[in-house]
């Protein structure tokens, strides 16, 4: 249960916040320098497959240095701390017998947003996020994506993959002969880790629950966890994307897939192909045709 903490104690918290940021502290749940060094060392080039999309590539300034958790660092540092391996979105509640009618299910998401309000519920509301972005897209929609979290872009609009990830996940959703405004799109955190890094458990873990909800007002059919974080969160397991790929889930009553984090793809198109057979996947157990290509 998160403390509420009255004002004049938020602004002490911040205050201490700032002061450490003047320290060049951002991350306070972050284990020491010397677990991701090591840990990143660990990790063959192969496996470190998935790292945050960076805002640095644009503003080479703010490129984090190399202590980006991957997957594999990732499932290193759950394995030898005392952190807890996340348990699945289908273990931490039941799902909802009955579900929300249609037309009420766009009210149902602004309590849960209502809810988020001003969140302090975690770190990252101290370190440096401007705008909360808590989902974007049709309350009643079929297919629904789940990324890791916002980005540079998405903290200044408020809106999940509206940066360069965002526009590749625009053109994969448009391949499925979708448009973005027919599907739902959230994060597992709803507000930016500095300098992109992964979110630490005790954010993801704190922020879970109001996707969870989400999850269960729009009840899409199909869910697909785009990334590591997104699948590990989302399953419960930290697996590589390997060998999450390629076959169904289930996910609070949906079918869920794994594929490729956008950013990934920007970095590494050789596996837009990889990612477009788990697409044809999706679109097989929806019943989507892909568009016709014009011949001008
Ligand atoms: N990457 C994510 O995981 N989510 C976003 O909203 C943007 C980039």
């Amino acid at each position: 249960m998160a403390a509420v903490l009255g004002p004049e104690r938020k602004q002490a918290l911040r205050a201490y916040v700032e002061y450490f940021h003047d320290l060049g502290v951002y991350d306070f749940y972050r284990r020491s320098e010397a677990t991701y060094e090591e840990a990143s060392q660990s990790v063959p080039p192969a496996a470190a497959e998935e790292r945050r999309p960076v805002a640095a590539a644009e503003k080479p300034a703010e490129r984090p240095v190399e202590r980006v958790a991957t997957p594999a660092v990732a499932s290193s540092i759950f394995e030898e701390s005392t952190i807890p391996v996340p348990v699945s979105f289908d273990q931490l509640a039941p799902l909802p017998t009955e579900t929300i009618a249609p037309q009420k299910r766009a009210a149902a998401l602004q309590v849960i947003q209502d809810e988020i309000g001003d969140c302090t519920r975690c770190p990252l509301a101290f370190a440096g996020r401007h705008k909360i972005v808590f989902a974007d897209g049709d309350p009643n929609a079929e297919l629904m994506f789940v990324g890791e979290g916002p980005g540079a872009d998405e903290d200044v609009q408020g809106l999940p993959f509206v940066g360069k990830a965002g526009q590749l996940l625009n053109n994969m959703i448009t391949a499925m002969g979708l448009a973005r405004e027919q599907v739902y799109i959230a994060n597992i955190v709803k507000c930016r880790p500095p300098q992109n890094r992964v979110p630490e458990p005790a954010e993801a873990n704190t922020c879970t629950p109001f996707l969870l909800r989400q999850m269960d007002i729009v009840r899409p059919r199909v869910v697909v966890a785009l990334g590591a974080t997104a699948a590990t969160y989302l399953l419960g397991r930290k697996s590589s994307l390997g060998s999450l790929r390629g076959h169904w889930h289930s996910c609070r009553g949906a079918k869920l897939a794994v594929t490729y984090h956008p950013a990934f793809l920007l970095r590494d198109p050789r596996q837009k192909k990889e990612t477009w057979k788990d697409l044809q996947m999706v679109m097989a157990e929806l019943g989507l045709k892909a568009p016709v290509k014009s011949a001008n």
